[in-house]
């Protein structure tokens, strides 16, 4: 299996970018293999809402940018791992912007009736999150639900689903992030089939 790993933080050596290796290192022990995209090195225009990508024959935005890079990396991937760091309690602009550019390439509006899915339809994701809000209240402040609930949205409607969650919280006060975090990590990449 492929796996897709997208790093939404700015930070390429951030605690997300962490994460994401340790679930790799332990997909790879289970015989997969993967790809990190960091879209902050990616020179992506923010979406300008012009809503021809739902035109009939087209299925990408009409910006011709760096995003195709990640529409090629969705292509070849079996899994998809989203990560964002929470900013003001949700997902960060730089995995908003990347996904609202992949509109098109992942959805065909319809007046009526559900989304036509497009080109991730029947693929799987890990979702991934980062905050320094500690634990409980990243849950009851609604910060990782509701950078979760984002990301599930577009897996929804994409086809996409959901096999794995990982939350870090609590990173205002971590210096290096705890064994037990990465421990957990690596059980996760492990785990995915
Ligand atoms: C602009 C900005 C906004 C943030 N907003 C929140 C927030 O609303 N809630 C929270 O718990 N943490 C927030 N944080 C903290 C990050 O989620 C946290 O530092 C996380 O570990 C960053 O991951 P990284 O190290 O991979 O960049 C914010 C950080 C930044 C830079």
């Amino acid at each position: 299996m492929h796996i897709v790993a997208m790093n939404g933080s700015p930070r390429k050596d951030g605690r997300l970018a962490r994460v994401i290796a340790e679930i790799l290192a332990g997909a790879e022990q289970a015989g997969h293999d993967s790809e990190t995209i960091h879209l902050v090195d990616l020179e992506v225009r923010d979406c300008t809402g012009c809503m021809r990508c739902q035109e009939d024959g087209a299925d990408r935005c009409v910006i011709r940018d760096e995003i195709a890079v990640v529409e090629e990396a969705v292509r070849r991937a079996d899994l998809l791992l989203l990560a964002s760091p929470v900013h003001w309690g949700n997902m960060s602009a730089i995995m908003l912007r990347t996904l609202e550019r992949l509109f098109g390439f992942l959805i065909q509006e319809r007046p009526r009736g559900m989304p036509r899915k497009r080109n991730a339809a029947g693929k799987r994701a890990v979702l991934v999150t980062a905050c320094s809000t500690a634990r409980p209240f990243n849950w009851l402040f609604n910060q990782s639900r509701s950078a979760f609930g984002r990301m599930r949205e577009v897996c929804r409607y994409s086809g996409v689903k959901i096999v794995g969650k990982f939350v870090l919280p609590g990173t205002i006060s971590m210096g290096d992030i705890p064994q037990k975090h990465l421990e957990r990590a690596r059980r996760l990449g492990r785990s995915l089939r």
